[in-house]
């Protein structure tokens, strides 16, 4: 079921949203080699709980922590650890939902650790354009293959691969929500976009192969071919007068 947030609850969810982005500026802040994804997480954690908030993937469906910190050939999902600790040249995708209020917010970010690879800083950046891209054909009366397709077309024209195991979701009081948001598609096909749903579009591009598989700790997903990945996502609402991103900081 896909559910139509009214104006009044939307304006609601919004205190999730900017929380979660203020969490993810605050993560990004401190991706810097040496340090470990393990020490991001504690701070995000920290921060949410401090401003009223709860993160939202703590514990949900058993996942362990407050946010999803996914070096290099881990696409998403990567849990934060002592072990892992940040170097000079990685990239560092970023995912955090933080709650507030019964509503959730979502957002992702690619981050580099000091200076990276001529090569890697164009997966970013084609990665968060694309992004954009979506955002852009997120209309009332498009449909969800419209944002897919334009995620798609932009990425794939710059020889990257979209990740199909993944896809962005309806958010709300629900972690996941219908409908479905994949960041590949057809123009035209697809649940219509109608004012007042509230999706996440989260483009999760490969420099190499678009497949993946789940590490032993049954989160952990890598690209198969151990190429890097890149992650952006926001949390968008879509209205009458086009989509409006809630997971920006002014
Ligand atoms: N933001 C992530 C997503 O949209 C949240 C990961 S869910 C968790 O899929 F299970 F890892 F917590
Ligand atoms: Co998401």
């Amino acid at each position: 079921m896909i559910i139509v947030k009214t104006a009044r609850e939307i304006i609601r969810m919004q205190d999730a949203c900017t929380l979660s982005a203020r969490a993810l500026k605050l993560a990004g802040e401190m991706v810097e080699p040496g340090v470990s994804t393990y020490d991001i997480d504690r701070a995000v954690k920290k921060f949410i709980e401090g401003e009223g908030g709860v993160p939202s993937t703590l514990g949900y469906e058993g996942y362990p922590a407050s946010t999803c910190i996914s070096v290099n050939s881990v696409v998403v999902h990567g849990i934060p650890s002592k072990k892992t600790i940040l170097r000079q040249g990685d990239i560092v995708s970023i995912d955090i939902m933080a709650g507030m209020h019964g509503y959730h917010g979502d957002n992702a970010y690619t981050f580099p650790c000091g200076d990276i690879s001529k090569e890697a800083q164009a997966l970013l950046d084609a990665t968060k354009e694309s992004l954009y891209e979506g955002i852009k054909a997120a209309q009332a009366g498009n449909r969800t293959g419209d944002i897919g397709s334009a995620v798609q077309r932009y990425v794939e024209a710059r020889s990257y691969s979209v990740v199909r195991s993944f896809t962005g979701h309806g958010v709300g009081a629900n972690l996941h929500e219908e409908p479905s948001i994949p960041n590949y598609g057809t123009p035209g096909r697809g649940p219509r976009l109608i004012p007042g749903m509230t999706i996440a579009i989260e483009p999760m591009i490969a420099m190499g192969g678009y497949k993946t598989r789940i590490l032993d700790d049954g989160w952990t997903a890598v690209t198969v071919d151990g190429s890097l990945a890149a992650h952006f996502e926001h949390t968008v609402a879509i209205t009458p007068d086009g989509p409006k991103i809630m997971t920006l900081l002014d």
